[in-house]
């Protein structure tokens, strides 16, 4: 048995700036948090950095990697721009050598008709401003607005999907409430200004660049890492209390105020202090957030087991089951579940990408120089049965992107985790197709699967 997608869906794949780039200080580039803190000893396994990655800044490089996507059917691109690219300091006009690569990108993805799809920003602040506070100063929030507006001034009429802020809850938890990301700052105080400050980016963006640039027509939407926050003991008043909390520091967070223009009363209270009493939070800025928006993009890895702590704090617990090499737990109903659950209770008809899905796992080239990944070929045809699944229960699901098209610098994990379609051979920065990328193209071809 066959299961076909609706005509029209979007096969796509998803890569960020430092994640493959390199060159750092290329043409004018700033230096972004990111190249600061992998110079932090101690923060990124191995000491390695993003500086070389997947070379794809080399123009050579770059037209090579556009090729293997037509090879692959690829319909859309997920990209990031490095923002310091075009600011190296976080403010004022365009570095036009910057820019100009993201120009050649996004042409080239053009010839090859595959659309574009650009996130603003994936991570990469500009040093420059996180000399000033980052997202901890409301003024981050006019410096990014500047920014996006020079980029779709730039590229608007190229590039249909726009993404504002990818994770933010990746920024406001890993980034500044425990350290493990850049800027590696550790402090719960500043986790929530962080977020609103994200979420206020999101909202102010959107509401400038749409209508910007005469008949163009572009669609924006935010992505979040939507994640099931599962009880250990589902029968323990205390672990789903936890579970609860734990649902509204990762998801209601973000998901609420976008939605329906308010922070979940829940997340309100019990963060009060953490929050500073949310005197960061003005009169507007609620309804800016609230900004009407073309789609929600999820990134879904793997769900979260919550037992209560002291106090009922929300403390992980071990995933039963199998896990992938980074130690996630594999399991495919948890997108429906997301899916199901974001649309049921914010998004109604609007439509949904799954704008990352994907695994690592221990990949080698074999003797005779093939990289065979059946493990990810199974987490792929499971997670894609069950984006299925959530289309035939009414979830308007337009889209697939798999993380990644690309082995690349995986944060503070470096190359140890190899998410890639194509594995690449860093010294030699030789790419060979894995077993699933073969899978992924007839995917898309077929545009469907065996059931
Ligand atoms: C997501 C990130 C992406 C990559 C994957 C594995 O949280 O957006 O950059 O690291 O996880």
């Amino acid at each position: 048995m066959t299961i076909s997608f609706p005509a029209g869906f979007v096969w796509g794949a998803a890569t960020s700036g430092y994640q493959i780039e390199g060159a750092p200080e290329a043409d004018g580039k700033g230096a972004s948090i990111w190249d600061t803190f992998v110079k932090v000893p101690g923060k990124i396994l191995h000491g390695d950095t993003g500086a070389r990655a997947c070379n794809t800044y080399d123009p050579k490089q770059l037209e090579a990697d556009m090729d293997l996507m037509v090879r692959l059917g690829l319909k859309s691109f997920i990209f990031s721009v490095q923002w310091p690219r075009i600011q190296p300091d976080g403010r004022g006009g365009a570095n036009a050598k910057g820019l100009d690569y993201y120009r050649r990108l996004v042409d080239g993805l053009q010839a090859r008709g595959i659309a574009p799809a650009l996130t603003l920003y994936h991570w990469e602040l500009p040093q420059a401003l996180q000399d000033r506070g980052g997202w901890v100063n409301r003024e981050t929030v006019a410096r990014f607005v500047e920014y996006a507006t020079i980029l779709y001034d730039a590229l608007a009429a190229q590039v249909p999907i726009w993404v504002t802020q990818n994770e933010p809850h990746t920024t406001a938890w890993l980034g500044y409430g425990y350290g493990k990301h850049a800027p590696g700052v550790a402090d719960e105080k500043s986790v929530f200004a962080v977020a609103h400050h994200l979420l206020l980016s999101h909202g102010l963006a959107v509401k400038t660049l749409r209508g910007r640039v005469a008949n163009v027509k572009t669609a924006f939407g935010p992505v979040l890492n939507v994640t099931p926050a599962r009880p250990v003991r589902p029968d323990s008043e205390h672990d789903r209390l936890a579970a609860k909390r734990f649902d509204g520091d990762q998801n209601r967070l973000f998901l609420d105020p976008i939605f329906r223009g308010e922070y979940p009363a829940d997340v309100v209270e019990y963060r009060r202090e953490a929050a500073g009493g949310w005197k960061f939070v003005r009169a507007e800025d609620l309804e800016i957030i609230h900004t009407a928006v073309d789609f929600l993009g999820v990134n879904y890895y793997t769900p979260t087991m919550i037992a209560a702590g002291p106090g009922d704090r929300p403390e992980w617990r071990p995933n039963p089951g199998p896990t992938t090499a980074m130690g996630w737990a594999i399991d495919p109903a948890g997108l429906h579940e997301v899916l199901d659950r974001v649309r049921t209770e914010y998004t109604g008809n609007l439509p949904l990408y799954v704008s990352e899905n994907g695994a690592s796992f221990r990949d080698y080239l074999n003797p005779e120089g093939e990289c065979r990944d059946p493990e990810r070929v199974d987490f792929l045809r499971g997670h894609l049965r069950e984006a299925h699944r959530a289309i035939e229960d009414g979830v308007p699901l337009a889209g697939y992107f798999v993380w990644s098209l690309l082995d690349n610098f995986e944060w503070d994990s470096a190359y140890r985790e190899r998410f890639g379609l194509v594995y690449v051979d860093y010294p030699t920065q030789r790419r060979v197709p894995k077993s699933s990328f073969e899978w992924y193209r007839e995917v898309i071809e077929r545009n469907g699967l065996e059931g």
